[in-house]
């Protein structure tokens, strides 16, 4: 994209400082533990060591008897006003405290309320619970099983642990194409628990002012807006209404999905705010955010896909349990429990697709949310990407070629899917053959042949992913009944400078620097000139909240219209100043000028001063507008990832050697920031593939439930990573761009496990469920006698 605005102004394209980096690198980021309110209280959660245990007793006495504990809060006095339950964002109920029973190890059983967080500590270790246990179904499969034990005793009528079916696309077209099909090829998947980790864990301090009867909430939330509407709704019978209650989300580290939800901590924090009148403040530790939050994944996918002999995919068929643990407590869009887990169709043209999912009840904790995905895309390409690899060593072709065969073309856009989706813009083959071309592809395959006549174990892997991010549009996409569109308001102060606010609320990924580069291409005001502010609830415009990557697609386009909103009303103002008609002018990024007379023109600085000091007669004074954009569709950013892997024969381990990854995110605002985005996110996707996953014993006990085993990489684990791209705008978006925060993690583990079966497809293996770690292969290598 050519660049409109020079670097001072630092418009779309370039590469800018990021504004808040001058706070985070020197520590003075203000996250939610930083806000300290006189006379403030702490409150610290006792937990169940139990994944099924119907509560006895609990016991408070030694803990009130320890200094500093004022008050331990239990299921039973939140159901005094209705409050030991509360709703999901899909819809289903889950526990803020229980009074009957525990659902799962690590669940929320008693809170306490303490002058310090350290005899809030002592306290809840003096909580005395008496359990009698239960049994534990944490196999989504053997829940199913008749005679399973029904968990959700809580529903009158549930006989089961089915939550819901879901399926769509023509089953019919989908089974008349396996039928005729030469080559069909299947695959049980396995997408592991895995938790998002931010740095920063989940929190909030809840101060509730009596005097002003206003509640203000300072809270790790990626969506403050909602969480104010859903406070509303659930706590109005205690006379929380909305314009009551605020809500702040400060610098936030990391939310990555995992800080969309509510979780029982803000709600028994709010509730111990509004009974005392002290501000509450309640900080996760490590544990309790790796146990108890929300995770992610856990899909257990069966997929066929179908094809002719000469390598033509024809459909696509796939079933799946999603264990949703106890409580369905996933953030997608109301009409899709399987979030977009139906853009499983990818990067293919396929022409018949059917896809079933079935929710399913078990003793884990409640789920789950997209890890920096939008809604179940992860699950989606994986299984793709996995299944096309398949078919292409089925049929003995080149993965690559195979690939470039079954594209999309380019022509075909925009491209209706079998599963109804309308992909906005692409170039496949462009990407992927900038990929091949970067890592060297053929010279690889050279040496890859040579390397397995000694025996050695190299393998290459690609994966060519379509995301789908940016959700509205608002009449397909809502969350409880909240439409999905996204908001910018923004003001030009007399000089020239500006304030703008958003519905949106960065965790990192630097909307203080892009959004004003937007406004700077837009208006031609220096980035540098404009404030942006995000996640307070009591100024900025409602917005439905950054997750899923649609920050760019929605808010980021509703700072450009807003821009031209203000621009409208610049050239009404020039017109005046320059005693010529709005239609004689000329606008280019800063200014308009006379057509044909260049040398007379007005800043968009003197037109902003002019606003408040020598504006029209019959105008409004002032230069501002608001835009709520509700996107036309969704963005469908791509990438080709190529990745080259070796194993140790000796330990099993897999080192990746090279990754290349090639991305398309349309117009790109700040190329840096991107590429910060695209190193983080596939960092974020060597994890699960190599490492990271959450699994539980047979009696409930979570695996991974602290640092100790959960192997988030370092910096010493994490490959180099090499990064390009190619771009094809989007023919919708005001800018021509697309998101981009969650495309790397999405297409990196199917490149990574697509090379590790590369590299063993001829020892007869096809498949290995991430996280493949060294003990899984060094037992396969083993299996087929070839360890050192
Ligand atoms: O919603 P979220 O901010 O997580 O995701 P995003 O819209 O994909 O944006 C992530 C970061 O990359 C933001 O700072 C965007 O402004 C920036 N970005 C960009 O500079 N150019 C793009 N085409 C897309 C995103």
């Amino acid at each position: 994209m050519a660049l409109r605005t020079s670097p001072e102004v630092g418009g779309m394209g370039h590469s800018i400082k990021r504004k808040e980096d001058p706070r985070f690198i020197r520590g003075k980021g203000t996250y939610v533990d930083d806000v300290q309110l006189p006379g403030m209280l702490y409150l610290d959660i006792a937990r169940s060591p139990f994944a099924h245990a119907k509560i006895t007793r609990i016991g408070t006495s030694k803990a009130l008897a320890i200094p500093g504990v004022l008050a331990v809060i239990t299921g039973q006095d939140l159901a005094k006003y209705n409050l030991h339950w509360m709703p999901t964002l899909m819809s289903d109920t889950q526990m803020v405290l229980p009074v009957e029973k525990v659902m799962y190890q690590a669940q929320e059983v008693a809170a306490v309320l303490a002058t310090s967080r350290y005899a809030a500590a002592d306290g809840v270790a003096a909580v005395e619970v008496e359990y009698e246990p239960l049994p534990v179904v944490v196999d989504p499969k053997k829940a199913l099983e008749p005679g399973a034990p029904v968990l959700r005793t809580d529903k009158k009528d549930k006989k089961d642990n089915h939550i819901w079916h879901w399926e769509w696309g023509d089953r019919a077209a989908t089974d008349r194409a396996f039928t005729q099909a030469d080559v069909i090829v299947k695959q049980d998947i396995y997408i592991p628990r895995i938790h998002v980790a931010s740095i920063e864990t989940c929190g909030c301090v809840a101060h509730f002012d009596k005097v002003n009867d206003k509640l203000t909430v300072w809270m790790t939330t990626q969506a403050p807006h909602a969480i104010r509407t859903v406070f509303a709704l659930v706590a109005g019978h205690v006379g929380l209404a909305e314009h009551k209650i605020r809500i702040i989300s400060p610098d936030i580290g990391g939310g990555f999905g995992g800080k969309v939800p509510v979780y029982p901590g803000y709600v028994i924090a709010v509730a111990a705010s509004v009974l005392t009148g002290k501000p509450v403040k309640w900080i996760e530790d490590r544990m309790e955010n790796l146990q108890a939050d929300s995770f992610a994944r856990d899909y257990h996918i069966t997929a066929e896909l179908a094809g002719k002999k000469d390598g033509t995919l024809t459909a696509l068929r796939i079933k799946t349990l999603a264990d949703h643990g106890y409580a369905d407590a996933a953030a997608n869009p109301s009409k899709f429990p399987a979030g977009l887990f139906h853009i499983c169709t990818g990067s293919y043209d396929l022409k018949a697709a059917h896809v079933e999912v079935d929710g399913v009840y078990t003793n884990k904790p409640p789920g789950g949310i997209a890890y920096r995905c939008s809604f179940r895309v992860t699950e989606a390409v994986h299984t793709i990407e996995r299944m096309v690899d398949l078919m292409a060593h089925q049929l003995a072709m080149d993965p690559a070629d195979f690939r470039l065969k079954n594209f999309i073309k380019p022509e075909q856009f925009p491209y209706k899917s079998a599963l109804g989706w309308e992909y906005d813009s692409g170039n496949y083959a462009g990407a992927l053959q900038k990929a091949m071309d970067r890592i060297g592809y053929t010279e690889l395959k050279r040496e890859q042949a040579e390397k397995r006549k000694r025996g050695e174990l190299m393998g290459i892997g690609i994966s060519s992913f379509t995301e789908i991010v940016g959700a509205g549009p608002s009449k397909h996409f809502d969350i409880l009944g909240l439409k999905m569109f996204d908001s910018c308001e923004i003001r030009i102060h007399p000089t020239g400078k500006a304030i703008a606010r958003f519905g949106t609320k960065s965790q990192g990924q630097g909307h203080e620097t892009t959004y004003a580069q937007i406004l700077a291409e837009e208006l031609g005001i220096p980035a540098a000139d404009i404030q942006i502010e995000e996640g307070d609830t009591d100024t900025a415009p409602y917005g439905l909240g950054t997750y899923a990557s649609r920050s760019t697609p929605t808010a980021g386009a509703a700072a450009a219209m807003a821009a031209r909103k203000v621009r409208d009303k610049g050239r009404k103002i020039a017109a005046h100043l320059l005693e010529a008609s709005e239609n004689d002018l000329v606008w280019e990024p800063g200014k308009f000028s006379v057509k044909g007379a260049p040398a007379k023109f007005k800043t968009i600085q003197e037109i902003a001063f002019a606003a408040y000091t020598n504006h029209p007669q019959g105008m409004e004074a002032g230069l501002e507008a608001v835009s709520y954009y509700d996107p036309p569709n969704l963005t469908y950013p791509f990438g080709s990832y190529v990745c080259v892997v070796d194993i140790d024969k000796g330990t099993g381990e897999v080192k990746v050697r090279r990754f290349v990854a090639v991305d398309d995110c349309g117009n790109i605002i700040n190329p840096m920031i991107v590429e910060g985005q695209i190193h983080g996110g596939l960092t974020m996707g060597f994890a699960p593939a190599l490492l990271e996953e959450i699994s539980y014993d047979e009696i409930g006990n979570i695996r991974g439930g602290s640092f100790i085993d959960y192997l988030v990489p370092t910096a010493v684990e994490t490959p180099k990573w090499e990064t390009d791209k190619t771009c094809t705008p989007s023919p919708h978006h005001p800018l021509g761009a697309k998101g981009v925060g969650e495309s790397a993690t999405v297409g990196a583990p199917a490149a990574i496990v697509n090379a590790v079966v590369d590299a063993l497809w001829h020892l007869g293996v096809r498949h290995i469920d991430i996280p493949i770690t060294p003990p899984k292969v060094w037992k396969l290598l083993r299996e087929k006698g070839i360890t050192e």
